[in-house]
């Protein structure tokens, strides 16, 4: 059984494994830990393990490289990339910074080192509000997500100037397509997540990060839900609610780079000590300092 075979390699590798709540169900029961991006994060930065596998996308499990430089993090998968990401570089970033030389950097965790390295301060979905109405200062280059831009610009007073990145799993969730669940579903409570557009957060009764979606579902009175999020989240919610009713916003919000890992890849992972993330002590120091400045600002859901 792969199972046994991942928990002998576990033990002998002193390793842990991280999965994220979009992770294909297999992976989640695995894991020891399970959560959003801030809850992996505190959970990597606060592990005494010798090895992390991280089951997330690349951003993710170099975020664990960065906080942890005495642990070994491995991606299980290379191909388990965050297209999001992919949407800004250094140079850009530091292009955009010469236009606008008063502003401080937020970047949403969902980027690369080299982008960490060139911003201020990280955030995620659970806290970028509250990230933002931490700084002092008024004006706020705010990267890549153009949507948890916006979001976040109607919860505070601070200049915000969006990126043009945005999630495709999330930015093409329809209004028409939620509205058609809640027309067969109409006691279902509508929770999104801050990277669909505006007109999505604006019909829905929550706008939560991943863990916010769990941690919401569990307390509320409400039976039914319609999830807006990336799919792979239903498995943990009906899961761990039993009695309660889960409805996809829409079908087709699925983030290819999250359904790469697998069990065998797991063990393969353990096995060969592959694949490392690696990231330049340089870029590793001043990125690190992003994150842990948004580390001290915690939870905001
Ligand atoms: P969370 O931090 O809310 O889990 O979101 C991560 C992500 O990539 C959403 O698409
Ligand atoms: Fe990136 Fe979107 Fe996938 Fe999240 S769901 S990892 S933002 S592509």
């Amino acid at each position: 059984m792969l199972q046994d075979r991942i928990n002998e390699l576990r033990e002998e590798r002193h390793a842990i494994v991280l999965a994220h709540n979009y992770q294909i169900g297999e992976v989640q029961d695995i894991a020891d830990y399970k959560g959003d991006s801030l809850g992996l994060s505190q959970k990597a930065a606060e592990s005494d393990a010798d090895v992390i596998v991280f089951c997330g996308v690349d951003f993710m499990a170099e975020s664990a490289a960065i906080l942890c430089p005495d642990k070994t993090v491995l991606l299980p998968e290379l191909s388990a990339k965050c297209p999001m990401a992919a949407m800004i570089t250094a140079e850009s970033l530091c292009a955009e910074k010469e236009k606008h030389p008063g502003a401080v950097v937020v970047c949403y965790v969902n980027t690369t080192a080299d982008v960490k390295a060139e911003s201020d301060i990280c955030c995620t979905s659970s806290n970028a509000i509250k990230v933002v109405n931490s700084l002092e200062e008024d004006e706020i280059i705010f990267v890549p997500d153009k949507n948890l831009a916006l979001y976040v610009a109607a919860y505070t007073d601070k200049k915000i100037i969006p990126w043009e990145g945005y999630c495709p799993s999330h930015h093409f969730i329809l209004k028409s397509e939620v509205l058609s669940v809640k027309a067969r579903r109409p006691e279902a409570e509508i929770l999104v997540h801050p990277e669909c557009g505006p007109e999505v957060i604006e019909i829905a009764d929550k706008a939560l990060s991943t863990d916010g979606m769990i941690q919401y579902a569990k307390k509320s009175k409400a039976e039914e839900f319609i999830i807006g999020t990336e799919t792979g989240i239903l498995y943990r919610l009906r899961k761990e609610n039993p009695d309660k009713r889960f409805y996809p916003a829409s079908d087709h919000a699925i983030c290819p780079g999250m359904k790469v890992n697998t069990l065998d890849k797991i063990v393969s992972a353990l096995e060969n000590m592959e694949h490392k993330i690696i990231i330049p002590e340089g870029v590793r120091v001043r990125a690190k300092q992003a994150l842990d400045r948004m580390l001290g600002v915690g939870r905001g859901d």
